[in-house]
Order: structure tokens, then sequence, then C-alpha cells
């Protein structure tokens, strides 16, 4: 996806911050997160039109679910998924700087949609997280290279065998869709070109 200052989109990401009066837009990141970016994944926020599509497409009830994003930055995906009422809202973000941004981006919004309001940013390493044993909707936006997303696959499989529940992973690009596929307490339920959604195999049945 480019994004390019003075594109088309680069002005559409830049709305959702004036509408909201946030800083969610990657134009802003300052340029020590920028590099360290380079050897990561660098930080670029969810559409919210996609985003949208995505969640609203579950056909869940939210209520029953909390909402993890791996990999959060500035947290645009938290502010979103606001609008929802998940249980809880948890963002994962390896850059202190981003996670901060977040936190504070998670202080200033306001708005009429919201129906969650327990959101928090966390600063660490996706790798390490421990996912709660409750059910949850996973949303994965390239955040790690391929042996990251494999270990931090591996350890939901881990947490779906130890305590069996209703996981939806939501996978925006799924550049590495062959890791959530070979796994086996996850299984495909649809998508579309820009996404893939996959859901527990120990919540059959919903
Ligand atoms: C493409 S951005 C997605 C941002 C956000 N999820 C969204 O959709 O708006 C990927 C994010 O993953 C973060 N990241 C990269 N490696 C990580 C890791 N090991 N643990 C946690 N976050 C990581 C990057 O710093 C970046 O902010």
């Amino acid at each position: 996806m480019d994004l390019q200052p003075g594109s088309e989109r680069s002005r559409f990401y830049a709305e959702y911050d004036w509408e909201y009066r946030v800083n969610t837009s990657s134009a802003t990141v300052d340029w020590r997160s920028r590099l360290l970016g380079v050897f990561h994944s660098p930080y670029q926020p969810t559409e919210p039109a996609l985003f949208h599509e995505m969640v609203a497409g579950l056909r869940i009830d939210f209520e029953e679910f909390i909402f993890v994003d791996v990999g959060s930055g500035k947290g645009r995906t938290l502010l979103m998924a606001s609008d929802y009422p998940f249980r809880k809202i948890i963002g994962v973000e390896l850059l202190p700087e981003l996670a901060r941004i977040a936190q504070e981006n998670i202080r200033l919004y306001s708005s009429p949609k919201q129906r969650s309001f327990d959101l928090v940013s966390m600063c660490g390493d996706a790798c390490e997280f421990q996912f709660p044993p409750e059910a949850a909707v996973v949303y994965l936006f390239n955040p790690l290279p391929k042996p990251g997303l494999e270990r931090l696959i591996g350890n939901l499989e881990q947490s779906l065998k130890e305590h069996p529940r209703k996981v939806f992973v939501l996978y925006h690009n799924a550049e590495h869709e062959g890791i959530l596929a070979g796994g086996q307490e996850l299984r495909s339920t649809g998508g579309a070109h820009q996404y893939a959604v996959y859901a527990s195999r120990s919540g059959a049945g919903f």
C-alpha cells in the first residue's frame, strides 16, 4: 500500500485525525520510530472503511469478546474498535513512542459512536504477549515478519489448547496466511482480497 504525502490516500488518513482530533497518521511519525520501523514493520494505520467492513462482517455479539490489536501503533484501530461494545480493547506495540501516542489518543478520543470505554495501549513485543483466556477478536495488520508471526500464532494456538474458546483472527494484508492455515486450532472462515478471517475450531458452532 502506498502512502505518499499529498496522495488521495494520505488526505483520507488525515481526515480521520481531523474529525476526532487525534494523531494517528503515519505522516507524523518521528524519525526514530520511522527508522526502527524499517527493522520491524513500519507503522501504517488501517483505513477506517475497511476496518469497519472487517469487524462488522464478523456478525458476533461484541459484548462477549475482547479486541486485541497486535502491533497497534498510534492506536487508530483501538479507537475504531471502541465504536463496538467490546468488553475490553488491548493494543500491543513494540515502539514506546507509538504506544505513548496511542495512550494519548485514547485519552483524547471522543465520539458519539463510542460503545466501549475500557481501552489500553501496552508497550512490548507481541511475540511475548500472553493472550487473555477470553473470547477475542485478534487483529493483525502486517505487524511481524514471518518468524515473529510464527511465534505469535504458536502462542495463540497453545492458548486455545489450554483454554478452548471463541477467537476470531482478522488478518489484514494476509501476506503469511499459510502460518494460520497450517495450525491445528484455527480454520479459515472467509475474507476478501485485502484480508482473511480465521476462527478457532474450539469455538465451532458459532
Ligand atoms: C502496519 S502497522 C499497523 C498499525 C495498526 N495495527 C493499524 O492497523 O492501524 C504495524 C505495527 O506493528 C508494530 N510492530 C512491529 N513489530 C512488533 C512487535 N514485535 N511487537 C509489537 N508491535 C510490533 C510496528 O511498530 C507498527 O506500529
